[in-house]
């Protein structure tokens, strides 16, 4: 099927001078899993922070499902089905794997509700709790679902944030370096939940470095340089891809020259 579930066209964003999305051009289609690469700085979380609410654009559309969501705010992005993961999850420090799982959920409810219409509220968090430890299983976090989350590992803390971000059944799930600082062999783990998500309908857009992962995990991929898309290749296309090289090797020798610059200050 080529519906595209995600349509972001003309997308601008800058930090007072500082020009950090030019014109970007994107579209998902449903049940894609895009890649989404470029070296550091350019600006691949600020069009995840964007997509999901966290950034406002400074001009630009994007159409998710049909609907225009550029002017929501985060929440209801969410309640569109557009949900993510953070490159560096930070997690409450008094509440258990599970508890934070819980909060995730869409089937909250308050006192009153629970006094009032105690029967459906213990239904909705019984389901949440079901739910949750349905995830926690899938995402290999049971052994650990009642210990704080604070003490997980780094790579348990973004197992715990793709768990969160699963709670309120999403249509795409955008990911923001899933493996950055995750243990080697837990990434083949995340590889094959993310399969798993996928084969059953999910449409995934990863931020991700790893090209080993890159490789075993996205149907397509996207190169951003310095706020430009620059590639949309398969993924086994990005080595001989003139302008992916040109980006990194641009980055380097950009970022060699700031250093020799900064030693010879
Ligand atoms: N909130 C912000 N305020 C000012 N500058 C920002 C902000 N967020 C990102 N930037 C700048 O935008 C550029 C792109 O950042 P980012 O989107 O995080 O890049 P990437 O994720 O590709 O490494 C960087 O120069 C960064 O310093
Ligand atoms: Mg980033």
């Amino acid at each position: 099927m080529s519906e595209k579930l995600l349509h972001i066209a003309g997308l601008g964003k800058a930090f007072g001078g500082n020009v950090v999305l030019d014109g970007v051009d994107m579209a998902v289609a449903r049940g894609e899993i895009v890649g989404l690469l470029g070296p550091n700085g350019s600006g691949k979380s600020t069009l995840l922070n964007i997509a999901t609410g966290f950034e406002a654009l400074d001009r630009g559309s994007i159409v998710f499902d049909g609907t225009p969501i550029e002017k929501l705010a985060a929440h209801r992005i969410v309640g569109r089905g557009i949900a993510r993961t953070f490159q560096l999850p930070s997690m409450p420090t008094r509440m258990s794997v599970m508890e934070v799982a819980m909060a995730a959920s869409t089937a909250r409810h308050g006192v009153w509700d629970t006094l009032l219409r105690p029967a459906p509220a213990r239904q909705a968090e019984q389901a949440a709790r079901d739910k949750a430890a349905r995830l926690l299983r899938e995402l290999l976090l049971e052994p650990v679902r009642d210990l704080p989350a604070a003490a997980l590992s780094g790579g348990q803390k973004k197992l715990l944030g793709i768990v969160c971000a699963l709670m309120g059944d999403p249509q795409m799930l955008m990911l923001d370096e899933p493996t950055a600082g995750v243990h080697p062999n837990l990434r083949n783990d995340i590889v094959q939940a993310l399969l798993r998500l996928n084969a059953a309908g999910m449409t995934l857009v990863v931020v991700e470095h790893d090209m080993h992962f890159i490789q075993s995990l996205c149907t397509r991929c996207v190169v951003l340089d310095r706020g430009r898309i620059v590639a949309s290749c398969r993924p086994d296309e990005l080595a001989s891809n003139e302008r992916v090289a040109e980006a990194y090797l641009g980055a380097a020798a950009h970022q060699r020259a700031e250093a020799a610059q900064e030693a010879f200050a």
